[in-house]
């Protein structure tokens, strides 16, 4: 049963921030800033952080707080914004704040991956609005625009570059010749990555943003544990260089199909030709291509991570629910921004059938006879090979980088014959296997 909720003031709507690190800080300022057209709307009245005495530029230290009663609990809050990050205690004060009757503003991917529905629902329940733009794509307004703009589109697919961390470092790796750790050490110092960098690097963090992305484009609940996942630990400069020199770059792409046998999602590094403009989305920026049946393909690029860009996001959410607040005389809302008119569960299919051409690196033993081996294996699985080149070798150890390049061929295919490779007496190790994302097609 839908609750209406008063406005705490007649004039200006009441905001609670729970956190004030990256996000929050610049959240904060944006807030109390005096010269904006919007100051006299929203009122900040309680910050909520772990440690009272971290220096926080331009953030009011007299709202400051360690108590969550004092944020949550305080009845002139009529929007609480969770920008505190993880699971817990992230997901408990957003279910008890939508609860109380408070629209929620959230930038929290892993807490909308994994409790969305849960969260949506209470939402609707309580009648207020559960809104978190700032969770997938940082600055950039991709939900809005699937919720509203394409409302009359059925989606078809989703492919985007959606970690702005992992873009900075296979970036740098790329551009700069930066190592893995150094790329990642400046990607964290200008507060792009999340408090623990394995969810970027791991690409935790893009499933939960695809998770989202699938859930509001197809209506379709996909449980992060079920997407394929792949992080990008494993690229090395070789594989850039290397994939460079055949006309490609590497990204790691989050990518979701939807047709009538389910929903296909995965997340992991691919090669992307290097002409396409996916391949030219570099540093932070993220990018999404969608795919409606009405519309066709559009292309959204924006800065994907950081202060400035998340609290954009984050502030159209408090200022949109503001404005209803107002024009409807302080009465509460049941709209969301998690709901979908077209909730299914959806099929989930796996990875086997999946056909894609594939990348292999190889140290090889560099004699004679090798090659006619490594072929026979790519036979038997029924995989034909487009191309063989040798690179680098290490004389010392006698070794070869042997690259191989794929026709599309079978996923399961492809890793029957990797399991292959990894037994054979010529072979010291493969070193890597990337898909390669053609761009025929959305
Ligand atoms: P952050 O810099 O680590 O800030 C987290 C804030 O929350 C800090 O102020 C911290 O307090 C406070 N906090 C954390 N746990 C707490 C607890 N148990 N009790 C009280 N306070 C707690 O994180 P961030 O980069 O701003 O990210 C915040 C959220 O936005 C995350 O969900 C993240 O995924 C999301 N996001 C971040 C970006 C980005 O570019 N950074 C972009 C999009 C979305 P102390 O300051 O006292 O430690
Ligand atoms: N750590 C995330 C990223 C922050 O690098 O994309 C934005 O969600």
């Amino acid at each position: 049963m839908a609750m209406e909720r008063q406005l705490s003031s007649p004039s200006a709507a009441g905001v609670g921030l729970l956190g004030a690190g990256v996000v929050g800080s610049q959240v904060a300022r944006v807030l109390v800033q005096p010269d904006t057209d919007f100051r006299h709307l929203l009122s900040l009245n309680g910050i909520l952080v772990r440690d009272k005495s971290r220096p926080r530029d331009g953030v009011p230290s007299d709202l400051i707080t360690t108590d969550p009663e004092r944020v949550l609990g305080d009845d002139r809050n009529d929007i609480i914004v969770e920008v505190m990050g993880g699971e817990e205690p992230a997901h408990s004060y957003m279910a008890a704040a939508l609860k109380a009757g408070k629209h929620v503003v959230t930038a929290n991917k892993e807490v909308l991956a994994k409790y969305g529905d849960e969260l949506t629902n209470l939402a609707a329940e309580n009648g207020v609005t559960l809104s978190y733009e700032a969770s997938v794509g940082g600055g950039i307004p991709v939900l809005a625009v699937i919720q509203d703009s394409l409302r009359a589109n059925r989606i078809e697919s989703i492919r985007a570059i959606i970690n702005g961390t992992t873009n900075f470092v296979l970036s740098s790796m790329e551009e700069s010749g930066s190592s893995f750790e150094d790329a990642l050490a400046e990607a964290q110092s200008l507060g792009y990555a999340e408090a623990d960098p394995t969810a970027d690097v791991d690409a935790h963090d893009a499933v939960y943003k695809l998770s989202i992305l699938t859930r509001l484009a197809f209506g379709a609940s996909v449980n992060p544990e079920a997407i394929h996942r792949e992080g990008i630990r494993h690229i090395g400069a070789k594989d850039l260089r290397y994939a460079g020199a055949l006309g490609f770059t590497i990204k790691l792409l989050a990518i979701a199909r939807s047709d009538a046998n389910g929903v296909r999602c995965r997340v992991h590094p691919a090669l992307v030709p290097v002409e396409v403009p996916m391949a030219n989305v570099n540093g932070v920026l993220n990018a999404v291509e969608l795919n409606g049946d009405l519309l066709g393909p559009l292309w959204l690029q924006g800065r994907g991570a950081g202060a400035g860009p998340t609290a954009s996001a984050v502030m159209g959410d408090v200022l949109r629910i503001a404005k209803t607040m107002f024009t409807q005389s302080g009465k509460g809302q049941s709209t969301n921004n998690g709901s979908s008119t077209r909730e299914i569960e959806p099929d989930v299919i796996d990875m086997d059938d999946l056909r894609v051409r594939y990348y292999v690196r190889l140290a090889a033993i560099d004699k004679f006879g090798v090659l006619a081996k490594v072929a026979s294996v790519f036979g038997d699985a029924q995989i034909s090979i487009a191309s063989v080149l040798q690179f680098d070798s290490d004389d010392e150890r006698g070794l070869a980088d042997l690259v191989i390049m794929t026709h599309p061929s079978r996923e399961a295919n492809m890793q029957e014959a990797a399991m292959r490779l990894r037994q054979l007496d010529v072979v010291a190790s493969l070193e890597n296997l990337i898909r390669v994302e053609d761009y025929d097609e959305v």
